[in-house]
């Protein structure tokens, strides 16, 4: 049965900008999907969120997006579980200091930060295309780089933490705009936003932080942007009426903003698409 609410399922929910996020939709009364790998950290979470919003359908649904056994058995449960997806935000996040791999043997910041969206938004594809008008929002960055389609999970080079964090989010751009572009006339949108530098935990669970990081990232936190700030950003792109229908765009702070070069050539994008295909065995 379809529900009468609209249905938007948040990943990394249970902390920073989904957390935020995830209060901001259950306010507008969206009943909240949120997707967390850690039972006790997504239980705390929606309960916050729950109180925050004065709003109870909150539900959480448990995986490790680093593991594509997981987003499957995610995307079954969802498909057990729900008939209809109005909102899909994929902001789950992370950044590593040292190369790891993932338990399907893929370089971590590459599994996470890009190959989890991909194959969790394809995997729930039939359930947004039922549900248009519907939209996706994907969680990128602003870092200036450029995809190493040679040595696209560090296997050749030293590997480097920033420069793998800002690869795997430039994956955001470049599978945002190539989504678009499939999803063209299917009344789903799909748009990348920059949420700006805010207070969060990015990093704090990758399990290689330095302690040198984790104190820097308590000192910084006073002058940073408040996660509810930067929350509004992705809240425009979920909700706008007036994005009715905009698809295949890149925002900052309500504006459009200009992509890197490499995510503006469409034959980058189709490349990081049949990648990512192969990787995900989709
Ligand atoms: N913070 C910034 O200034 C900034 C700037 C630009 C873009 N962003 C982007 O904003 C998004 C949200 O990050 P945030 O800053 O809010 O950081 P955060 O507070 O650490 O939130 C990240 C969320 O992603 C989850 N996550 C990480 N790895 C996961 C995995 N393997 N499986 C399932 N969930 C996982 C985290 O779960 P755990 O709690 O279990 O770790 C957490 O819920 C990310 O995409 C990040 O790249 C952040």
């Amino acid at each position: 049965m379809r529900d009468n609410r609209k249905i938007a399922l948040i990943t990394g929910a249970n902390s920073g900008l989904g957390k935020a996020t995830a209060i901001g939709l259950a306010k507008r009364g969206y009943h909240i999907i949120m997707v967390s790998r850690n039972r006790e950290r997504g239980e705390t979470a929606r309960q916050d969120i729950i109180q925050a919003s004065n709003h109870s359908a909150v539900d959480l649904l448990l995986a490790d997006l680093s593991s594509q056994k997981d987003i499957r058995e995610l995307a079954k449960t969802y498909h057990q579980h729900y008939q209809q997806l109005d909102l899909l935000v994929n902001n789950a996040g992370n950044s590593f200091m040292t190369r790891q791999i993932s338990p399907d043997g893929i370089e971590m910041s590459l599994a996470v930060n890009h190959l989890a969206s991909f194959l969790l938004t394809n995997l729930l594809l039939d359930s947004i295309k039922s549900s248009a008008p519907a939209r996706i929002v994907n969680v990128g960055t602003r870092l200036n780089t450029q995809m190493n389609f040679d040595d696209i999970q560090w296997e050749k080079r030293n590997f480097k933490g920033l420069s793998a964090y800002a690869q795997s989010k430039l994956g955001n751009l470049h599978f945002t705009f190539e989504l678009a572009r499939r999803l063209a006339g299917t009344g789903v949108t799909v748009n990348c936003v920059h949420p700006g530098v805010f207070r969060s935990n990015l990093g704090m669970n990758s399990g290689d932080n330095p302690a040198w990081m984790s104190i820097l990232t308590k000192l910084s936190r006073p002058f940073l942007t408040p996660t509810e700030k930067a929350a509004e950003r992705v809240l425009y792109l979920a909700t706008a009426p007036e994005l009715e229908g905009v698809t295949g765009k890149y925002y900052g702070n309500q504006q459009e903003l200009v992509a890197p070069p490499q995510a503006l050539d469409s034959e980058a994008n189709r490349r990081l698409w049949d990648i990512s295909t192969q990787l995900t065995q989709l």
